[in-house]
């Protein structure tokens, strides 16, 4: 069974959109929101980042579930998996196997902002998965976790947020995001957590700065998003790709350089904007994580970290809660 719920219409998308670009290009220092990199080019580059031989997540994530797929569905017990920003759901798979081998999985929500991206994953797992309802979402999950079709049929959840999507979200609304999620869900239910971890700075800065460039794409295509939907006249080429590794914040910034002076209009904002050569604009923080820290943030939020897996070189953490 299939279905696809939009809590965001291309309508709604628009708003969000125009406003989110007309507050980030008129702040000092001028940033976007990484949400908006995922149009369906956007989507298409981040798998091509995934397979690329710096970008190391997806393989250590990959690799955890391998080895603890039955664990993770022994552990939460749980008739329904709920993925936030669930992507190409390639990894999911392996969660869903499991659970199904567990014997209990009757139902799949994935929530996700590109909605045809989406809408195509989505209708592929519901062939592949005949008994299970999978009920996919386009949503913003910063917004509208109130609104997903979770606890409807009273059984335990698991709700799942991998690849270490939570990093991409500043202390403040990574806190508030971690107790709206604890806030849908009922005690006793489980949240399965991917998350980078803290390494040698090198590796982090060629991860998100790779030698074919393909990260770079990802990184402007926010510029031929806001030309395409927003009548901008951004010229791509003339910004250059930066990823520098904050020590103190301890995240990569990800950020977009001015080749020169620029000026943009923005024709559905009625926005003339100048950027100075050399300028640079936020597009992404990819937060990185240590134990402690992550134990403390699920702690604040309502959870109690159960379990906590690392691939053999430990770059990566996959992390088990239960809600308290
Ligand atoms: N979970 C997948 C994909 C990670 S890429 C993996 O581990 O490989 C991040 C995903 O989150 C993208 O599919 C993107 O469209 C989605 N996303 C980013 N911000 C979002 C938001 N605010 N609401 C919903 N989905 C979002
Ligand atoms: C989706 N998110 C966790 C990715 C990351 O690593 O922060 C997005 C990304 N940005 C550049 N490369 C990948």
């Amino acid at each position: 069974m299939f279905r696809i719920d939009r809590n965001l219409t291309a309508d709604d998308l628009d708003k969000a959109l125009r406003s989110d670009v007309a507050a980030g290009l008129t702040a000092r220092p001028k940033q976007l929101p990484p949400k908006w990199f995922y149009d369906e080019r956007g989507s298409a580059l981040f798998e091509e980042i995934t397979a690329l031989p710096e970008y190391y997540p997806t393989r250590a994530e990959r690799a955890i579930l391998e080895l603890r797929a039955d664990e993770i569905a022994d552990a939460a017990d749980a008739e329904a998996l709920i993925e936030l920003g669930s992507g190409s759901g390639i990894k999911t798979r392996l969660l869903l196997d499991a659970m199904r081998r567990h014997g209990r999985l009757t139902r799949f929500v994935p929530v996700d902002v590109s909605g045809d991206f989406l809408a195509a994953s989505a209708a592929q797992l519901a062939d592949d998965y005949p008994r299970v309802d999978v009920h996919a979402v386009v949503g913003d999950f910063e917004h509208h976790l109130g609104l997903l079709p979770v606890g409807e049929n009273g059984g335990r959840q698991l709700l799942a947020v991998l690849g270490s999507t939570i990093g991409n979200q500043e202390p403040g609304p990574r806190a508030a995001f971690l107790r709206d999620i604890r806030a849908a869900l009922a005690t006793g239910d489980s949240l399965l957590l991917g998350a980078d971890l803290v390494k040698d700075p090198d590796r982090l800065v060629a991860a998100y700065d790779d030698a074919q460039g393909v990260t770079a794409a990802f990184n402007r295509n926010v510029l031929s998003v806001i030309n395409q939907r927003l009548g901008a006249d951004f010229d791509p080429a003339a910004f250059d790709h930066v990823a520098r590794w904050d020590a103190g914040c301890e995240w990569i910034e990800m950020r977009l350089r001015a080749r020169g002076d620029q000026h943009v209009r923005v024709a559905d904002l009625g926005l003339e904007v100048g950027f100075a050569a050399g300028e640079e604009m936020r597009t992404e923080i990819s937060a990185k994580f240590r134990r402690e820290g992550l134990s403390a943030e699920l702690g604040a939020a309502g959870f109690e970290l159960t379990h906590w897996w690392t691939d053999p070189a430990g770059d990566f953490a996959l992390t088990l809660a239960t809600a308290r």
